[in-house]
């Protein structure tokens, strides 16, 4: 029998009379954006169901990019922008994206019954498994923000071998001493339940600011039909154990980390302190200026190329699929990395700013880059 060949086929997109290259790429790109409206699911698991949502086609030998939304936010809210942003769609179009709905945060939820036990932090962590599982998906890269940061990180220490890089920003890996307890309960006798988790999720500058997005933000939770559910996920993040993180000890992220935050944002300290504590041939540490406590709604842009080099660096991104701009940046400044599998585990992230390309470390060093 005669054996099948592998045939190239490239698809001819004439361009419409008087249509520029770019205009027919953003035309592809919005429509590509209005048709894949994701698809929602459920599944059950020991605490109870979860609700995920499901963008782009599953990739062969690729891992699932999922993500896991704060407090006060669902995956909409917290992630739309930086997904839809236009320079990120030549990154995700490689990958099928997973973003989890905390339970009773997804569109449409029901409030739960008084007296409802809402799943702990490690609870949350212990359902990612049965969502992978009725996807028949193997391995993730996380992205997460605040709590769900914290809950990819457990994840992480409990199925290492099913996680092949995390994006954690914002996180905070430790439980909340005597003095923070005395702090949040002061606060909470001054302040509605909305106004604190802005205070988590914003620096104080931005929300005095009340600019735009705050005003957005502040709308979207303080009317927030959901807002009891809101409340106890809340409660559950303010109640998580110490993740414990070790430099040299085993428990610690075995895969590669993008730490990042925004200076002047509410959990600075906290995302210093983890990068101190996590392998620093692993982790790299980016910290942005001028993008406040949710770096992913305010610069997606810096964001996006930070991801790019994250995922060059994992071997992910070729730098034939990179954009001129980024590809002139990174030529003199990343390894190598091949787009299918061929992964090396030497990593370089560097972050622009308007002024030209910022210093990256060495291969595998943690480095603090402001921009
Ligand atoms: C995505 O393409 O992954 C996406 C689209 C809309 C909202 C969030 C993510």
């Amino acid at each position: 029998m005669a054996e099948l060949q592998e045939v190239q086929i490239t698809e001819e997109k004439p361009l419409l009379p008087g249509q520029t290259p770019e205009v027919a790429k953003e035309a592809e790109l919005a429509a590509r954006i209005l048709l894949d409206q994701g698809q929602t699911h459920s599944v059950e698991t020991p605490y109870g169901p979860i609700t995920f949502t499901v963008y782009g086609t599953p990739k062969p030998k690729r891992p699932a990019i999922l993500t896991y939304h704060d407090v006060g936010l669902n995956y909409k809210s917290c992630f739309q922008p930086l997904f839809q942003f236009a320079d990120m769609q030549e990154i995700i179009q490689n990958f099928v994206r997973v973003h989890v709905d905390a339970p009773g945060m997804e569109e449409g939820a029901p409030v739960f019954p008084l007296g409802y036990q809402y799943p702990s932090l490690d609870q949350l962590a212990d359902m990612i498994p049965c969502i992978l599982q009725y996807l028949n998906f193997f391995t993730i890269i996380g992205v997460g923000v605040g709590a769900g940061a914290y809950v990819l990180s457990r994840y992480a220490l409990t199925h290492p071998d099913t996680v092949e890089g995390l994006v954690l920003i914002n996180i905070d890996p430790n439980a909340k001493g005597w003095m923070d307890w005395a702090a949040h309960k002061l606060t909470g006798l001054t302040s509605s339940i909305p106004e604190m988790i802005l205070g988590h999720l914003f620096s104080q500058e931005e929300l005095s600011g009340n600019s735009e997005l705050i005003q957005k933000y502040r709308n979207i939770i303080t009317h927030a039909p959901n807002l009891e559910n809101i409340e106890l996920y809340w409660n559950s993040y303010n109640n998580r154990r110490d993740l414990n993180f070790e430099r040299g000890s085993d428990i610690t992220l075995k895969c590669p980390v993008m730490l990042v935050v925004g200076d002047q944002a509410p959990h600075e300290d906290a995302v210093v302190e983890c990068n101190s504590k996590l392998d620093p041939t692993q982790t790299s540490f980016l910290k942005m200026a001028d993008s406040g406590g949710q770096p992913q709604l305010t610069q997606p842009g810096k964001l996006t190329e930070a991801f790019k080099y994250f995922l060059q660096g994992m071997g992910y991104m070729a730098s034939s699929c990179m954009t001129r701009l980024s590809r002139s940046r990174t030529a003199s400044l990343t390894s190598a990395a091949s787009l299918d599998g061929n992964r090396s585990r030497s990593r370089t992230l560097s972050q622009s700013s308007e002024s030209g390309p910022l210093p990256s470390g060495p291969p595998g060093h943690t480095m603090e880059v402001s921009c």
